[in-house]
């Protein structure tokens, strides 16, 4: 009897070939190239809860006073998220490893920004401390500090029994219900009214590189996963995302841990210490992680993430449909507080964005239409 066939097949193009009417990602020139997403930065008015929420989460204490906070993982960078006090919990900005011969008087010049005293930074060095188009922190830094690794247990899919290959023979999977201990920072997802200057802004100041590219229906790019150009290096296929919306705002962060016992064992941690679990386990399509989704104590959305694809900086950019389906492979349906919710306030902003000659209706009833679609018409 033949096989039952596939329920869905994803859709993408090579940047070469691609179909009739999808827009070509407009490429700039590149003032620097970051190696290295360093650490987040956020503003957050209870520093205990956000510490407990962070700590569950598999970040380390680095230091704490009543005004900062700063945490560390299990690699050599001194420090992956730092915290200030503030009235009103914000997230500040990201900042970014570029090589030490990067040229900062150009980019002062032409960007603006201000120079990095190096007590400013955790971990110390120098740099420049630029703003995006929406007003974010970007932290271009050099001659960072490094610090001893932190152990961590040994990867289990070393072992791991795969049809047709078994390479775990007298031996058990037994892992620890312990956070799931995060080993470097990946990526920074960022919403934005303006796509387009948001994503050329960031080619031209830290030298991402359009891995995916995903479109609307006219063809128009809406939203982008970028990733760091580390030459023959692979680099994660995503460490900057720009989303095109109707806020100027953070969406989420995402922390490699381990491996998938890891990751499954966090989520026992999380859930027994009464943080809200927002999506997962699934597997993402574009990048192909393995992730888990939390929200803290503000709202702020962190992923656990791990097995996610590399590729080097000479691997064809890609162009997929935007389909709120596109974004996982399996797993439990993403969460409605995921999508943008239909409101008067949602009407207001977009009519703002629109009379600001940043939006057209047309495009808005382009992205209804594309939000409004079933993710899984199979199921
Ligand atoms: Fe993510």
């Amino acid at each position: 009897m033949n096989r039952a066939p596939p329920l869905h097949a994803p859709i993408e193009h090579p940047e070469s070939a691609l179909p009739a009417g999808v827009q070509r990602l407009a490429r700039t020139e590149v003032l620097a190239r970051a190696t290295q997403l360093a650490f987040l930065r956020f503003g957050k008015a209870d520093l205990d809860a956000a510490q407990r929420f962070w700590l569950d989460f598999g970040l380390v204490t680095v230091s704490r006073t009543s005004e900062e906070l700063v945490m560390r993982g299990a690699d050599t960078s001194p420090a992956l998220l730092v915290a200030r006090r503030a009235a009103r919990a914000h997230f500040a900005g990201a900042a970014f490893l570029v090589p030490a011969d990067t040229d900062f008087e150009r980019l002062q010049r032409e960007s603006g920004g201000r120079p990095l005293a190096p007590h400013e930074i955790p971990g110390g060095g120098r740099g420049l401390a630029l703003k995006d188009p929406d007003g974010n922190d970007v932290w271009l830094i050099t001659d960072w500090g490094s610090t001893a690794p932190l152990p961590l247990r040994a990867a289990l899919p070393a072992c791991e029994n795969v049809l047709g290959r078994r390479a775990r023979v007298n031996a058990t999977v037994r892992s620890p219900i312990e956070p799931a201990g995060i080993g470097r920072l990946g990526h920074v997802v960022l919403q934005t009214p303006d796509f387009a200057t948001m994503a050329t802004w960031y080619m031209r100041h830290i030298g991402v590189i359009p891995t995916d590219v995903q479109y609307l229906e006219d063809g128009s790019p809406m939203l982008t996963f970028f990733r760091l150009d580390l030459g023959a290096l692979p680099a994660d296929h995503h460490t900057v995302v720009i989303v095109g919306g109707l806020e100027a705002r953070y969406e989420h962060s995402a922390w490699e841990v381990l491996d998938l016992d890891a990751l499954g064992q966090g989520q026992q941690v999380m859930h027994a210490a009464g943080h809200a679990h927002l999506w997962g386990i699934g597997r993402h399509v574009l990048g192909s992680q393995l992730f888990d989704y939390w929200k803290d104590a503000d709202g702020f959305e962190f992923e656990h993430y791990t097995d996610g694809d590399v590729f080097t900086a000479d691997r064809e950019t890609h162009y997929v449909p935007f389909a709120p389906g596109s974004i996982w492979a399996w797993g439990d349906d993403a969460p409605a507080s995921m999508f943008p919710k239909k409101s008067l306030a949602m009407l207001l902003r977009a009519w703002r964005l629109v009379r600001a000659g940043k939006l057209t209706w047309a495009r808005l009833r382009l992205m209804g239409k594309t939000l409004d679609a079933p993710a899984r018409p199979w199921l």
